[in-house]
């Protein structure tokens, strides 16, 4: 049994296919990485986590899923959720959410409050917690049930109804989470924010709780690498919004280091403090990579050593 695993739904792959003897070189050299960085300690449920594991899971646009390592194990996806938070909104309610939002990069950390005084509570971008808190609470208008609609979306494009919330995290970060209480508040004070503020962070922590694995999430992005287009040949968003989402995640999706990131790997990502890691090779494929230790960014300090890896050894980026 080779050691990288070849799932399909769809088409029959031979032996480890297209993706399955680079994923196991990755794997190989990512166990010689002797600095891992931490698991988020903000979080108390998630700083036990251990940084040694590893997992990672490319899927291609038929259902066909390769993985190695830990790729089937289920993670917290944190702000991973975020891009399809987002992704539902512009669907549902198309350019209106950029009325709260921004579309710049930060440079500021993912929990900063600083910027959002002298900008008048309109965070830089939907991938900032303080953006997020504006994509969670119009997704929480327009349906009710945002951290539901979220979920439901990951089961549906991943094929796993087993994904779910993790009550226990969503309790852990809601006892510690007075930085995202402050920043919804705040935001609330210029009239940037339609739910009461508990409403808010209880869709928003429970959005965030969410578990899935690097197979789950890998599949469920495909719509980002099919311009728009679900697994089962709907749209979700059309050609341009898809081309927005991976525009913004290139720029924004790993906070103060996405100039980094985009030196390094060269494609679309959205980190989580999970641990997770997606990118998107448009036209081709979907990645989710998984290891608890992060820098002091918050991204996954194998992770993105793996996606470097990933696109140096295959050519595949957006460059
Ligand atoms: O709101 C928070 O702080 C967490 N629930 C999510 C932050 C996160 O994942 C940032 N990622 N690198």
């Amino acid at each position: 049994m080779p050691d990288t695993c070849v799932h399909t739904d769809a088409a029959s792959t031979a032996g480890t296919g297209r993706f399955g003897a680079v994923l196991d070189r990755i794997e190989n050299e990512t166990a010689a990485l002797d600095e891992r960085g931490s698991p988020a300690g903000y979080i108390p449920l998630l700083a036990g986590a251990d940084p040694r594991r590893f997992g990672m899971a490319v899927a291609e646009p038929d259902g066909t899923v390769y993985g190695v390592g830990d790729w089937q194990q289920p993670f917290s996806t944190q702000s991973i959720t975020k891009v399809f938070a987002l992704a539902l909104v512009l669907s549902l309610d198309g350019e209106r959410i950029w009325q709260g939002v921004g579309r710049e990069p930060s440079g500021n950390p993912f929990n900063s409050l600083v910027q959002l005084e002298y900008e008048n509570g309109v965070p830089r971008n939907p991938f900032i917690n303080a953006g997020a808190l504006v994509v969670t609470d119009r997704l929480q208008t327009l349906t009710g049930d945002a951290a539901g609609r979220i979920r439901e979306l990951l089961r549906t494009e991943s094929g796993n109804p087993a994904i779910d919330f993790t009550p226990a995290i969503a309790a852990s970060e809601a006892a510690h989470g007075d930085r995202n209480a402050a920043l919804a508040h705040f935001m609330a004070s210029y009239g940037n924010i339609a739910n009461p503020v508990p409403d808010l962070l209880a869709a928003y922590f429970r959005q965030c709780s969410i578990e899935a694995s690097c197979a789950d999430l890998a599949l469920a992005a495909g719509f980002l690498a099919q311009h728009g287009l679900q697994a089962d040949g709907s749209a979700l968003l059309t050609r341009s919004q898809a081309k927005q989402v991976n525009a913004i995640m290139l720029t924004c999706g790993t906070y103060d280091a996405a100039g980094d990131f985009a030196y390094r790997v060269g494609l679309p990502g959205k980190s989580g403090v999970g641990g997770g890691i997606i990118a998107v090779v448009p036209g081709m494929c979907t990645l989710c990579v998984w290891s608890p230790g992060l820098d002091r960014r918050g991204n996954s300090v194998a992770g993105v050593a793996a996606l470097d890896r990933f696109t140096t050894l295959t050519g595949l980026s957006v460059f």
